[in-house]
């Protein structure tokens, strides 16, 4: 596994290398692709593996993009490894972030409407009426306004933005993007 980031030891950076769920202590969820598991009280790790039908390699180039970005609105990455294969394809993605709470079904309309902010495809004032006013204060227009402006040209296509991929950060109160491309 070839390691791109990490805030850890060299021991426990080892760890994730040889075995990234060892060290989780609870099977948290995982949708169509990825396996998530709890790690320690506020982090948990993410593996996702190629299929047939999924790349992982956008899941890579969303962490990355994680890493550089100063966002409340994306998740802190600890750890991101990746694996490939011999014709360099990207087969495995490994990440430690931040633990986040569920956001809840309330937001399900406001999750694709700011999708559409997001890429640029509809203006602020089109989705506004679509919004939850709790989706104002979680994620405010000047937040989400910055974003869609470092999105713009990373070449990054959000198309998975359903309420399950958006989670809440318990310290700040934010809504967090988790995993926006399937
Ligand atoms: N940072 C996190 N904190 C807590 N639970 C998480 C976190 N990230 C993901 N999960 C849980 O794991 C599930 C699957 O993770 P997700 O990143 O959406 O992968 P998938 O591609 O499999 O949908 C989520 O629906 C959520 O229940
Ligand atoms: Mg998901």
């Amino acid at each position: 596994m070839e390691v791109i980031h990490s805030k850890f030891s060299k021991s426990v950076t080892q760890r994730f290398v040889k075995d990234p769920t060892r060290g989780g202590t609870r099977y948290l969820g995982g949708g169509c692709t990825a396996r998530v598991f709890q790690y320690g009280q506020n982090k948990v790790v993410r593996v996702q593996e190629w299929r047939q039908d999924y790349d992982p390699a956008d899941h890579l180039r969303w962490a990355e993009f994680c890493l550089k970005s100063r966002s409340k609105h994306v998740p802190k990455i600890f750890f991101l490894g990746v694996e490939r294969d011999v014709n360099d394809k990207v087969t495995k993605v490994v990440t430690v972030l931040e633990r986040l709470g569920y956001a809840g079904a309330q937001f399900e309309d406001s999750a694709w409407a700011m999708e559409s902010y997001l890429m640029g495809w509809d203006e602020w004032s089109c989705i506004s009426e679509r919004l939850h006013p709790k989706m104002k204060e979680v994620f405010p227009y000047g937040a989400a306004k910055r974003l869609r402006a470092k999105l713009k040209g990373s070449g990054l296509e959000f198309n998975d933005l359903h309420d399950e991929n958006w989670m809440i950060r318990k310290s700040d109160g934010r809504l967090v993007i988790t995993d926006p491309i399937c």
